[in-house]
Formats: structure tokens, C-alpha cells, sequence
């Protein structure tokens, strides 16, 4: 059941109006393109829900970045965002973050919807940890610091096997 796929499969289900179960999605040359291109791994273990992040104008955070969190947020609900090596400073290599939906919740903080994968359990685990701190990042595309809140992981999935 499990194939390079199945990450994104699932994420890219959440998208598909009518779609009920990720696996009934067929055969995609895009996601098959997708995962290839990022090196999904065979065997992954994934999460999804839901965080925030807070934006600045200086490394110090003590300016909101209204237009830098708009456009983040703008860019996401157009585009979406896969990011590989997600915040590999704090989870090593690895981790492949799909970004597909996000809120503007106050002047200084978004929510944004994510699921997260990675052939390594450990790093999930880190991921999901509601006291996991992350150092501020700049953000060269929005030219924004951004702080990011802890992940509040909502379901988790392991590969069927073991491996
Ligand atoms: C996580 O995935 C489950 C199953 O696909 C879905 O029902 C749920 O809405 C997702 N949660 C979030 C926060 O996206
Ligand atoms: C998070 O930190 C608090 C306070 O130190 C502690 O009580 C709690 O058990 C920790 N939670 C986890 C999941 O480690």
C-alpha cells in the first residue's frame, strides 16, 4: 500500500474536491514527478494539523511584518508550498512540509494547515512535540523574520510495515 507516493498523495487529497480517501486517487504523472523530484522515501512516517508563525521586520522581532505575512499567506492559498528540508537547523535533513492553506489570525501571526512527512519517526516525533522551540528564520522571498510556534500535529501516520 505504501509507495513513494503516499505522502503526497495524501496531501495533494486534501485538494481534490470529491476525493474521500487519498488512495483513491489514480495514477498521477505529477505526483509521481513530485516525489521523484524530492526523493520521497519509500517508507515514511507523516503528520498533519496545524500551526502558527509569527512575522517581523528585524531579527529581533520587535516590528510585526503585516506585508510579509499577508504575502506568505497569499502565496500559499494560490500556490501552495512544499518545502524540502523543512527547518533542517532544528530537525536535521529530511523533512518534506506540504503548506496548503493559511489564516491571517492577528496583526503579527498566521495559521497556516500542514502535512509533514519524513522517512525518519524520530523527526515527526520532534516535530509534533508541543514544547519544540525554533530559532527566528529569515525569509529572503517575503523579507521576513519569521518565529515559528510549536506544530500541533492533529493525526499521525507510520508505514503498514515494518522497516
Ligand atoms: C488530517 O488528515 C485527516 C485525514 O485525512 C483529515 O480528516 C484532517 O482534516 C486533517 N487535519 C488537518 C488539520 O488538516
Ligand atoms: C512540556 O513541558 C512542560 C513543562 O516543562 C512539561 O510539564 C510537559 O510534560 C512537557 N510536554 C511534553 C510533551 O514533553
Amino acid at each position: 500500500m505504501f509507495s513513494p507516493r503516499t505522502i503526497i498523495l495524501t496531501a495533494f487529497g486534501l485538494m481534490l474536491a470529491g476525493t474521500s480517501s487519498a488512495m483513491k486517487v489514480p495514477e498521477s504523472l505529477l505526483l509521481n514527478s513530485v516525489a521523484e523530484s524530492i526523493a520521497l522515501p519509500m517508507y515514511t512516517w507523516s503528520a498533519n494539523g496545524t500551526h502558527q508563525a509569527k512575522g517581523y521586520k528585524t531579527q529581533q522581532a520587535d516590528v510585526n511584518n503585516a506585508k510579509g505575512l499577508h504575502e506568505d499567506c497569499e502565496n500559499i492559498n494560490l500556490n501552495r508550498k512544499l518545502a524540502t528540508n523543512f527547518r533542517s537547523d532544528v530537525l536535521g535533513p529530511g523533512v518534506i512540509g506540504f503548506f496548503y492553506k493559511c489564516e491571517k489570525i492577528s496583526d503579527d501571526t498566521n495559521l497556516y494547515w500542514f502535512t509533514i512527512s519524513s522517512g525518519e519517526k524520530s523527526q515527526i516525533d520532534q516535530l509534533c512535540d508541543p514544547n519544540q522551540t525554533y530559532p527566528i528564520v529569515y525569509d529572503q522571498q517575503h523579507d521576513t523574520w519569521f518565529i515559528d510556534e510549536p506544530f500541533d500535529c492533529t493525526q499521525r501516520t507510520s508505514p503498514s510495515i515494518s522497516v
